[in-house]
């Protein structure tokens, strides 16, 4: 089977680190890729929103299965490209079509979904520019912390927590009035804060049956303790301890097995990963977002943690066969510390020569922001390299993570050195 997945960052090189093991891989191809891809397949230079020019590869090159990383090109549409495509309809695509996509491209489409569905959440209303003063006059009825959310995508930027109302309103008032995050935020969902712990959840559906993957818990802020600014995510450990089989079979009874039977009722024809951002508050959970592609660095955990062939189930899924399917996880932990650019995520400097990054025994490196120039590796993004380490223990795991972390050098790296510590 010759597989392409798009996209090109850590969670991009974990899923082909991961499906290049497959026996039943044939030729794996990556677009656009980055250096770490390059050492399990074959970097393409295409833009995944050019769908035109990604069939067109996927033609020349017998392509039978698509995986695509990133939410960019499902919310746009790809799947729905290919399964109208002239001649390509056949070709299997891991991701939603564009309906299913708005479960991420939309907070207020993922709310109703899931006050449809019974899916537990935080109670809402959605306001636009016309409702700016039943807005305001919402968030004085309410109590502090005041959750405002972008309705559509903001590059992780749209959510914004506020204890003071007086800055909640304006707040309100710059995203509906003044388009602070542009069409984005023409929608805006207020939403009850929810104090609790969080979590990340994988499913792999078909729209009609789903395989739970191993779960995660990721590290956002930039500063130990969880402090500083949000980024991308900075480390990531599989599995979380207090989600214990009693607590994940709770959230597959309440949210995951509601959310594929919802696709199903709704008529959503849905092929792909579901990423369910959770939080444990007391003994409950409750959704807080959806998305519909894997985490990122969660990735980074998950896939080694996955026993067997899972191209397999990717290819089941994509051809509506996983009834009766599972995947099994290896009992190890795995964790992963991202090694960022100095200054990031605010403005940081790109093109700093990589050393060390090759031949590291005790942990997988898997590459993010990353680039070759001749013959040097070099940064070239935010985060720019994962370090996943595996152990009979957190502690174990990371000891790997770390070692690996210090074998790898460029000027300016900053890693967080408590990934992993509120968990043992
Ligand atoms: P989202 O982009 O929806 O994942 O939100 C970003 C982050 O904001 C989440 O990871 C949570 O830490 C936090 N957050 C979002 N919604 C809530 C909520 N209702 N209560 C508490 N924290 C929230
Ligand atoms: N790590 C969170 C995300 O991928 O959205």
């Amino acid at each position: 089977m010759n597989v392409l997945v798009l996209g090109s960052g850590g969670r991009e090189h974990a899923l082909s680190w991961k499906i290049a093991q497959d026996p039943s891989c044939g030729n794996l191809y990556i677009a656009p890729g980055n250096p770490g891809t390059a050492q399990v397949g074959s970097n393409l230079a295409l833009n995944p929103e050019d769908f035109d020019a990604v069939a067109a590869k996927v033609a020349e090159l017998s392509i039978d299965l698509i995986v695509v990383g990133p939410e960019a090109p499902l919310v746009a549409g790809i799947t729905d490209y290919f399964a109208n495509h002239s001649t390509l309809s056949s070709v299997g695509v891991i991701g939603p079509g564009k309906e299913g996509a708005e479960l991420e491209g939309s907070k207020d489409y993922a709310k109703a979904f899931m006050a449809r569905h019974d899916i537990p959440t935080a109670a809402y209303k959605t306001f636009t520019k016309e409702t700016l003063a039943e807005a305001k006059a919402y968030l004085r009825s309410i109590d502090a912390p005041y959750v405002l959310k972008a309705d559509g995508l903001a590059a992780g930027k749209g959510v914004l927590i506020l204890d003071n109302l007086e800055e909640a309103e304006k707040e309100i008032e710059d995203m509906l009035a003044n388009a602070k995050f542009g069409e984005a935020s023409q929608r805006v969902v207020i939403e009850a804060f929810l104090d609790g712990i969080e979590l990340s959840v994988f499913a792999l559906t078909d729209g009609k049956n789903y395989v739970l993957l191993p779960n995660a818990k990721d590290y956002k802020r930039i500063g130990e303790g969880d402090t500083g600014l949000n980024t991308g995510g900075m480390g990531a450990v599989s599995p979380v301890p207090f989600a214990d089989d009693a607590f994940m079979a709770k959230i597959e009874d309440k949210v995951v097995r509601p959310t594929v039977e919802g696709l199903k009722k709704d008529g959503i024809p849905y092929t792909g990963f579901i990423f369910f951002g959770l939080i444990k508050v007391g003994d409950e959970p409750f959704v807080i977002e959806y998305n519909v592609r894997m985490g990122d660095p969660e990735t980074e955990v998950v896939m080694p943690r996955i026993e067997g062939n899972f191209l397999e189930t990717l290819a089941a899924a994509a051809k509506g066969e996983l009834a009766g399917k599972s995947v099994n996880f290896k009992s190890d932990f795995a964790t992963t510390v991202m090694m960022v650019s100095g200054g990031y995520p605010g403005s940081y400097q790109k093109g700093k020569i990589i050393t060390g990054a090759e031949g590291i025994a005790e942990a997988t490196v898997f590459h993010a922001g990353t680039k070759m120039d001749g013959a040097e590796l070099m940064t070239s993004g935010g985060r720019v390299i994962a370090c996943t380490g595996m152990g009979g223990s957190i502690h174990e795991a990371l000891n790997n993570s770390y070692k690996a972390v210090d074998q790898i050098n460029f000027e300016g790296s900053y890693v967080r050195r408590d990934i992993g510590k509120d968990l043992m």
